[in-house]
């Protein structure tokens, strides 16, 4: 059980969609919150409209991929809110290019922004939340990255969000013993700025705004559109997983079938094969003390 009463968070990529949902819900039940963002505009104006309905909030100015940026962004929230005990590290962006098409400033880009960019904030908030005796860490992940064979021509991105899964689950492990618990949240479809403001998030060192906007291919959801839900609708939910100290929090119900069948074909298919293969060759040759 997570206890959010008295506590004080950070929520990366909070000026817009499902980070501004967290910070607004967060703040309704009096939990101040800073907001770090590569669009400050949009921090700015989310975190006016939480203190104006009473609440506490600041928006920093927090380019992810940046390390510096991050620990400037703990000083100020440690400055403002003492211990950060809450790490929502949800900043993130997309795209949809051909792996043998990707520039490579994009490639970079959505690596550093949505893996390294998760790394990134929970290296630099850890320590602080150990020592104040421990908190809870969500990163926003994808159902991209947990069953990344759902959407075509999403590779690089599925590849970070997965990145995200694993990194966490580990991470898990080792923050047990310091009472931080740990969720990765895979939003299935949530409205929010990813369509219109996407192609703004690119920082200048990987080439700065692009000009065209998101190009989402057809085929990348032929077979089914998503559904998409409010940023203030989910909210609750993810906050519900951080008080019931769940792995994971999801939003899509039915996504479970997906799920249910990309892993259960990985274990009837690839884990039955290396069974009958050891039926009929016996176990690989053992090496005594190879490990
Ligand atoms: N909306 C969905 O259906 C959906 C589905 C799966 C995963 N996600 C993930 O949810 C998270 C939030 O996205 P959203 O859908 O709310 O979209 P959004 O565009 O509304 O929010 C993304 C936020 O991240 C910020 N951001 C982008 N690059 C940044 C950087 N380098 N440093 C700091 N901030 C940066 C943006 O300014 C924005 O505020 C992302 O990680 C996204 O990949 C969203």
């Amino acid at each position: 059980m997570t206890d959010i009463t008295g506590k004080a968070a950070v929520i990366t990529g909070g000026g817009t969609g499902i980070g501004m949902g967290l910070a607004k819900e967060l703040a309704r039940r009096g939990v101040p919150v800073a907001i770090g963002d590569i669009m400050i505009d949009n921090a700015r104006r989310t975190a006016a409209e939480i203190v104006a309905a009473g609440g506490r909030a600041i928006a920093v100015p927090c380019d992810v991929c940046e390390r510096a940026a991050i620990h400037a962004l703990r000083e100020e929230a440690e400055a403002a809110f003492g211990p950060i005990q809450l790490v929502f590290a949800n900043a993130g962006a997309t795209n949809f290019d051909r792996l043998a098409e990707i520039r490579d400033e994009d490639a970079d880009w959505i690596i550093q922004v949505n893996l390294m960019g998760v790394l990134n904030t929970a290296r630099a908030f850890l320590p602080g939340m150990i020592a104040a005796g421990g908190g809870h860490l969500v990163a926003t992940s994808s159902t991209a990255g947990l069953t990344p064979g759902s959407v075509p021509v999403h590779s690089v991105y599925s590849a970070a969000k997965m990145g995200i899964i694993g990194l966490m689950m580990n991470l898990s492990l080792e923050l047990r013993q310091h009472r931080i618990g740990v969720t990765t949240y895979c939003p299935g479809g949530v409205a929010s700025a990813l369509g219109d403001q996407n192609s703004l998030y690119r920082p200048q060192r990987f080439g700065g705004p692009k000009s065209e906007g998101l190009q989402v291919p057809e085929e990348s959801f032929q077979d089914a559109a998503p559904r998409f839900y409010s940023p203030e609708s989910v909210a609750p939910i993810v906050l519900e997983a951080v008080r019931r100290d769940r792995p994971f929090a999801f939003d899509h119900a039915e996504q479970r079938e997906t799920f249910r069948e990309t892993y259960s074909r990985v274990v009837e298919t690839c884990y039955d094969d290396i069974a009958a293969w050891e039926a009929e060759h016996g176990t690989p040759e053992l090496v005594e003390n190879a490990g």
